[in-house]
């Protein structure tokens, strides 16, 4: 199973702190943010990543991360995405690195406590289509919020003004290789974007789509509030760097 970290986009609701900096290289307390999502890929026993990057300082994440080895990896894949044209977008740049094989792909400003290798072994050992991991929050409007019914996910509002539940969708997800065609089908959104929601809803209708509640804390640091929020938590607790990095 391979993995990808998507840190493209511009950032821009973290604006001026972004304006010269990549969202993903600021500081979560001791480290840069993009060290968190990969260490969750490892943490799940993936090796084999590819970083998407974007924006105006794609050359640092080459010289900050190199070929990976303070994660204990051998090797680390990149591309660029130019623009924001969306989650979706971004994850179809790493169409030839999935090489046709199952994926779990991680937002780069999505950090968490604990480790999701269960979840992944469950998957990469025969999952259905598609898996998504869920987590409850006080304001689930600003993120994915699935509509559950008798224990199955029916749908998946992105940021809806009336939440169909009190869960948010977290930024980790795992896909067989129909993905790519799934994004090939996709129409952009009102915000002109590929949606990653779409192509969750893609999977919904086919019942396709598996989930799980995520263990320990979840948060998206791509706010002012998120990017606090992250940096006090993983002050207090550590997050899932405990293993890594080595240096
Ligand atoms: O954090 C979880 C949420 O992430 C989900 O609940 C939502 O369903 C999902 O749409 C997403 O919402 P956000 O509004 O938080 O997405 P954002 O635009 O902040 O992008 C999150 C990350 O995705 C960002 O840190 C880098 C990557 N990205 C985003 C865009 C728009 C890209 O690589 N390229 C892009 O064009």
């Amino acid at each position: 199973m391979r993995g990808i970290v998507l840190a493209g986009g511009l950032g821009t609701r973290l604006d001026p702190i972004t304006r010269i900096i990549n969202k993903h290289l600021l500081p979560v307390y001791d480290k840069p943010m993009i060290y968190y999502p990969i260490q969750t890929l490892v943490n799940a026993g993936i090796e084999d990543i590819m970083i998407v990057t974007g924006g105006r300082n794609a050359g640092d994440f080459l010289r900050l991360l190199g070929n990976g080895r303070e994660f204990g990896l051998k090797h680390l894949d990149y591309t660029y995405q130019e623009g924001e044209g969306g989650i979706a977008e971004a994850l179809d740049l790493a169409r030839h690195f999935a090489r046709g094989g199952h994926l779990c792909v991680i937002l780069g400003d999505n950090i968490i406590e604990r480790d999701v290798r269960k979840s992944v072994d469950a998957f990469r050992q025969g999952g259905a289509g598609a898996k998504i991991l869920v987590k409850r929050v006080p304001d689930p409007g600003r993120y994915g919020v699935p509509h559950i019914e008798h224990g199955r996910i029916v749908r998946i509002d992105e940021k809806p003004s009336e939440p169909a539940s009190n869960f948010a969708v977290t930024g980790i997800y795992m896909y067989d290789s129909t993905v790519f065609d799934r994004i090939a089908r996709l129409e952009r959104s009102s915000r002109g974007e590929l949606e990653i929601t779409d192509v969750n809803n893609s999977y919904i209708d086919d019942g396709l789509m598996e989930w799980e509640e995520l263990n320990g804390w979840w948060i998206d640091a791509g706010t002012v509030d998120g990017l606090l929020r992250a940096s006090t938590f993983v002050a207090r607790t550590g997050a899932n760097m405990a293993s890594a990095p080595r240096s």
